[in-house]
């Protein structure tokens, strides 16, 4: 017999949920939504129609690995960042909802949108927060640097897809080795996980993120410390640079990325109230 649509969502969902899935009910909802082609909100209304059974099969593979722990975007092939839809692999990391305040401090330092900024991504993977600000500063040009050939390859095919590929230009590079610019405003979400806590995290990530996303050395900082040594080189007289940070890193983070030659301006929190981004200038500049 045929199951109803109402009845596969609650059956994925109690996997999901037993496989120690946090949000299993709306993963259950968004992996039906994939197979069906729809909306996973318009499912609620559609709890009595019929499964087909092709559907059903496919549903069932996607929630077989959804139990393994595999990410959802990793899934699906996509995930939302600043209500713009990224294309996502295993070779980025999955754009974060925190990262987004990356996004709104720096469209808040250069608020005028007719503002032609010359902006360098430095770890760019899916490219999001440079499209996410091109797509704000639409007379704005940009530059993704990522060390991955596969983080390359998807941050394109991202600009592409947005309608912004004439705007962006994406460079496999290690970004301790990149001369150009000056720019405007340089964002950076660096690896920032100290190697001792990787295992430690969910499957999810640790498993199936790239650790070269992640982890930055003993103590999480290494990332700071090697863009401290290029930022100042990178960054206009009168430009800013907004990195993100780890939980409680503030400080330290400062610290290394001050010895570099920038000085620290300010700080953002989170949604959350934590403390995630720091913002910096050029040393003796206003
Ligand atoms: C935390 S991920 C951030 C990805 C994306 N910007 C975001 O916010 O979702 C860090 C990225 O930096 C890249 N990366 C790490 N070290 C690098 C280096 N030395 N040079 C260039 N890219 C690097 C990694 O490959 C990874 O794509």
């Amino acid at each position: 017999m045929n199951a109803a649509v109402g009845a596969a969502l609650d059956a994925a969902a109690a996997r999901l949920a037993a496989a120690g899935v946090d949000s299993a009910r709306l993963d259950a909802r968004v992996l039906l939504g994939h197979v069906l082609g729809v909306d996973p909100g318009t499912l609620a209304l559609r709890r009595g129609d019929v499964l087909a059974p092709d559907a059903a099969g496919r549903y069932e593979a996607l929630v077989a690995r959804r139990a393994a722990r595999e990410p959802t975007a990793y899934i699906v092939g996509h995930r939302e960042f600043w209500s713009l839809d990224f294309r996502v692999t295993p070779d980025v990391l999955i754009p974060r909802p925190d990262s987004e305040t990356l996004v709104e401090t720096a469209l808040a330092l250069f608020a005028d949108r007719e503002a032609a900024l010359d902006v360098l991504d430095l770890g760019t993977g899916s490219g999001c927060l440079l499209l996410a600000v091109l797509h704000e500063r639409p007379r704005s040009r940009g530059i993704g640097i990522d060390a991955s050939a596969g983080a390359i390859a998807v941050a394109t095919a991202n600009a592409a897809r947005l309608g912004l590929a004439g705007r962006a230009n994406f460079v496999m590079r290690n970004w301790a080795d990149y001369r150009g610019g000056p720019f405007d405003l340089i964002l950076s979400n660096p690896p920032y996980i100290r190697v001792g806590e990787l295992a430690g995290l969910a499957p999810e990530v640790r498993v199936h993120e790239p650790v070269a996303a992640l982890a930055a050395g003993a103590d999480g900082l290494d990332a700071y410390r090697s863009l401290a040594g290029i930022l100042p080189v990178l960054l206009k007289p009168l430009g800013r640079a907004v990195v993100e940070i780890g939980a409680g890193q503030a400080a330290e983070a400062e610290s290394c990325l001050s010895a570099g030659g920038l000085r620290p301006v300010a700080r953002r929190r989170d949604l959350a109230g934590v403390e995630r981004c720091l913002v910096l200038a050029q040393s003796g500049r206003q």
